[in-house]
């Protein structure tokens, strides 16, 4: 069987920098997969390809055996693989409603957009206390909650998520990585890019590991947290 996203061989390249270097890998439906990695190692890179943000200089992406290299960013989105930038790129000057208003700008049924918004808000009750807040005044957490939130409401088949966790307590990243293990028991397929990779490792099912652009290492979750190699590299020991 065909994996829901297979992506073989991709390279990219800006200038003479080799960020990625011909890499392989699976997210078959179903499942939380997760590409970690530190500093530098192309994370960003590989997602910012499969959007059609950057160009791929080789190899192939294919989501749903539709090839991405034809498609703009907008029909990939509308195919529904749908991307939680680095950073959480949600606007601070519009309120939380807004912003998620904002996921659903390319469908037409308002009422059903009406329901997703009202289930991501029964997810995340953090964003239904705050739903009239500027989303620039609220917290890290926060924020990375709404972006997830209007990404759910942009209907993804496929999620890809970049750092969720980033400069986020540990507390606040726990929540994060329960909503995920949430979202995907309700049968949402996941690919997580992460540098926390412990978190990761845990819940995802499938996990590649990215150093300089090359995946060293691909195993279950379950096996990597076992392996001392990415313990030492990784989680300190
Ligand atoms: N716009 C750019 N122009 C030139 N080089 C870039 C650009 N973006 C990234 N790079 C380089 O490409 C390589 C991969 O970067 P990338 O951002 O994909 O890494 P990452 O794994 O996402 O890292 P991080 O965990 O810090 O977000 C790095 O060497 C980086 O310096
Ligand atoms: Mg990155």
């Amino acid at each position: 069987m065909t994996a829901l996203l297979e992506v073989r061989g991709l390279r990219v390249a800006y200038g003479h920098v080799q960020a990625v270097q011909g890499i392989d890998f699976d997210v078959p439906a179903g499942e939380i997969r997760t590409l970690v990695g530190s500093n530098g190692a192309g994370k960003s890179t590989t997602l910012l390809a499969l959007s059609g943000l950057v160009r791929a200089q080789g190899g192939s992406m294919r989501f749903d055996g539709e090839d991405l290299s034809r498609l703009k960013t907008h029909q990939i989105v509308e195919r529904g693989l749908v991307q939680v930038a680095e950073g959480r790129a949600i606007l601070t000057t519009l309120t939380v409603r807004e912003n998620l208003e904002l996921g659903a700008y390319r469908r037409r049924e308002r009422r059903s957009v009406a329901q997703d918004i009202e289930r991501v808000l029964a997810l995340f009750p953090r964003l239904h206390e705050r739903i009239d807040a500027l989303a620039g005044n609220l917290s890290g957490g926060e924020q990375q909650m709404l972006a997830i939130g209007r990404a759910l409401i942009a209907k993804p088949r496929l999620l890809l998520l970049d750092e969720p966790s980033m400069g986020l307590a540990p507390i606040i990243v726990q929540d994060i990585f329960r909503t995920l293990r949430e979202i995907h028991r309700d049968g949402l397929t996941i690919f997580l890019v992460e540098q926390n990779v412990r978190q990761a490792l845990k819940i995802a099912s499938f996990g590649y590991v990215l150093e300089s652009g090359k995946i060293v290492l691909e195993n279950t979750g379950a096996a990597l947290l076992g392996d001392a190699r990415v313990a030492a590299a990784y989680m300190g020991g």
